[in-house]
């Protein structure tokens, strides 16, 4: 088992991807608070899991707002005795020509897909310090590597959080935190349930393997840059999408 024994906390961790690692973290050995606006689906998951042995919390949190993730680094640390590793999932999707992009609309995906993983890290890292180190995962996107029209806030969001995962690794690389970032392609997940087929087919013709990513896929990837696997790796921002950056 690649987490035994750790700590972990999983933001947006009741659908798609932040759900699916945190099953993925649970089965490494790894004790999991989950962290989502979504009460309903994390209550629900809590109890499921923890029928089967697991050990998971569910915590109510907006990333954007710093006094809920305070509260929820310390609830992490009391629960499980430290905190070794967050990923920081929590994101929204959101598609306009800019020149009809309400400020208010930039500002709000700017404040959940950028400043809540600015704020995880920095309460989140402060704990692990206290414990001797831990591991950093941030959720960018291949939309954090190149541009796409009419995505300005989230592509600038990503961006952001790309960047961010750099200088958050050079900062902390003497103190035994690793800050990595996933950078999925598009994936199966209810972040793209509203979008029709054409355009999901669009999508798949943009991925030289020829198809979209699974949550799975990119679970295990972050588990793998969780873990002591990834001892020597930080400050990377791991493209988990089929090929699409790279033609
Ligand atoms: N699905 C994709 O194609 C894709 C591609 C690249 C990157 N990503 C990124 O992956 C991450 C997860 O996306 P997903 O596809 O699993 O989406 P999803 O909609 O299935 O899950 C997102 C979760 O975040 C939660 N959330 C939203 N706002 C929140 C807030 N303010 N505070 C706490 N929780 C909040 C939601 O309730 C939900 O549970 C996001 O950061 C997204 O940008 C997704």
């Amino acid at each position: 088992m690649k987490l035994k024994g750790k700590s972990a906390i999983v933001t947006g961790g009741v659908s798609g991807i932040g759900e699916h690692t945190v099953r993925q973290m649970v089965k490494e050995g790894a004790s999991v608070l989950i962290a989502d606006i979504n009460e309903e689906l994390g209550t629900k998951l809590v109890k499921e899991l923890n029928a089967s042995g697991a050990k998971v919390v569910f915590q109510r949190v907006d990333v954007s707002k710093e006094t809920d993730i305070i509260a929820m680094v310390d609830k992490a640390v009391s629960e499980f005795s430290g905190l070794d590793i967050i990923f920081s999932n929590a994101g929204i999707g959101a598609q306009s020509p800019s020149t009809e992009l309400s400020y208010e609309d930039w500002q709000k995906v700017i404040s959940i897909n950028l400043d809540g993983v600015f704020l995880c890290a920095k309460h989140a890292i402060a704990a692990m310090k206290k414990s001797g180190g831990g591991s950093v995962v941030n959720c960018s996107s291949i939309l954090g590597n190149v541009g796409q029209a009419a995505t300005a806030a989230y592509t600038a969001a990503k961006g952001g959080v790309t960047n961010l995962t750099r200088a958050l690794a050079v900062e902390y690389a003497q103190e035994n935190v690793r800050v990595n970032a996933v950078c999925p392609g598009y994936i199966n997940t209810p972040l793209l349930s509203e979008m029709d087929e054409e355009a999901k087919n669009h999508l798949i013709s943009l991925h030289p393997m020829g198809r979209l990513g699974e949550p799975e896929e990119i679970a295990k990837a972050v588990v793998f840059l969780a873990s002591d696997d990834a001892s020597f790796i930080t400050g990377a921002n791991l493209l988990v999408d089929g090929g699409y950056t790279a033609q």
